[in-house]
């Protein structure tokens, strides 16, 4: 089936039309027309895939990866940073539209490392060789590398005949020493070299047991961390330093600030040394004990870490805070955090958002006591469909 796409979707999708009905079509750009097979359909949409492009667009490239059309990761490689920018923000504006906010001059701020970023990478190991699940299917998709992992984990990868195994889940995250943590899941044996230790690895964590080495790496940015091998840390570390810096310019002195979503503290350091005091929640049980070891080495007495989840929490706090700062997973905001905080009256509720669905779907029900002074998106992961969007709520 042969369709032209017209406009883009909030993930960068090329959208065209069949009967009046939405394809969205993954890997096309606008004005292509491209030769598609429907992978699925709903009541709603149908998504297609691109079998051939019949009439390129002017903006389309070779990706720089040969993996990409294989594993699905990077469905914007199709053409320069700057145009995937382009892309990302024409979707997220119609998708703010769509929904009655009305983002007029939104951007995306650039990530200042296009390439070589991650600091972390998940793989699937499967009959020996590692690679990924290709998204909405089953189909496992080997490589060698990837091109947004930074440069120390494709060694190590490149030398995954050291701590090889058959079938699992493998881990590898970085610091910005380049000190390497390798996370293993699975039921088969891992046949280790002492090779391995060779490499600048600070630790090897089995099945949730510490084989070798440390639990966690250290990370140094304008704050010192504790990353442990399980809690959540920014993947990027050039745009997530953005964020804070951002972030940081909506606070003042006299605040009191509620961090809700916390990890290891990754925007609690650096706002407690702006503001009176934060509290900071967060559930993973080892991100909050790495947060309060932590908090002992960067002398900040300013703040209280919880450990439980945020919605069982809040409601017992007794502080007045004047300011809150969420960063939920893609799930978004849950009813009872929403109500809580819908009670309050904090002169500004600050959303981190990595899905901008659930940003958006949260964002609608604070309108009738808040609005909306600033929203602006990072390009925190580049060529893929993802961005992480930072809003700021006024109380009316
Ligand atoms: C997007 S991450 C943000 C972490 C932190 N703000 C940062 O920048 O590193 C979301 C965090 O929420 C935590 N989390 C998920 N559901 C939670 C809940 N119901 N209550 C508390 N924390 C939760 C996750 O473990 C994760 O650390």
């Amino acid at each position: 089936m042969q369709l032209k796409i017209e406009k883009y979707d909030y993930e960068g999708r090329g959208i065209a039309y069949e009967n009046n009905m939405v394809v969205f079509v993954p890997e096309a750009l606008k004005g292509e027309i491209v030769d598609c097979e429907i992978v699925k359909t709903s009541k709603h949409y149908k998504i297609a895939k691109v079998l051939e492009v019949i009439k390129p667009s002017p903006l389309r490239k070779k990706s720089f990866c040969p993996f990409s059309s294989l594993c699905g990761g990077c469905t914007l490689d199709i053409c320069d940073v700057a145009n995937s920018l382009k892309i990302k923000t024409e979707g997220l504006k119609d998708l703010f539209l769509k929904n009655g906010l009305d983002i007029k001059d939104f951007k995306i701020v650039a990530n200042p490392e296009p390439l070589y970023y991650r600091n972390k990478i998940s793989l699937i190991v499967k009959n020996g060789e590692f690679g990924f699940q290709r998204e909405n299917t089953h189909e496992f998709v080997s490589i060698k590398k990837c091109y947004l992992a930074q440069p120390i984990i494709n060694e190590i990868l490149d030398c995954f005949d050291y701590f090889s195994f058959l079938n699992g889940k493998l881990t590898i995250r970085t610091n910005n020493e380049h000190k390497v943590l390798i996370i293993i899941e699975t039921k088969d044996k891992v046949n280790i070299n002492p090779k391995l230790y060779e490499k600048p690895i600070s630790g090897l964590i089995i099945n949730n047991k510490v084989i070798y080495g440390k639990s966690f790496l250290e990370e140094q940015r304008s704050e010192f961390y504790q990353i442990s091998y399980d809690s959540f840390f920014q993947v990027n570390p050039y745009v997530s330093n953005l964020i804070v810096q951002k972030l940081l310019n909506f606070l003042n002195p006299k605040d009191i600030v509620l961090d809700l979503y916390c990890g290891v503290g990754f925007f609690t350091f650096p706002m407690a040394r702006k503001v009176i005091k934060v509290v900071g929640i967060e559930v993973v049980a080892n991100a909050i004990k790495s947060a309060k070891e932590v908090q002992k080495v960067n002398k900040l007495a300013n703040i209280t870490f919880y450990q439980g989840r945020v919605e069982n929490i809040i409601d017992k706090l007794n502080e007045k805070f004047t300011k809150v700062v969420v960063d939920p997973p893609r799930s978004g905001l849950d009813k009872k955090t929403k109500e809580y905080l819908l009670q309050q009256a904090f002169s500004k509720i600050i959303y981190i958002s990595c899905n901008p669905l659930t940003l958006v779907r949260d964002l609608k029900e604070f309108q009738s006591k808040y609005q909306i002074t600033f929203l602006e998106g990072y390009d925190m992961f580049t060529f893929t469909k993802h961005v992480e969007c930072l809003c700021v709520l006024n109380l009316k």
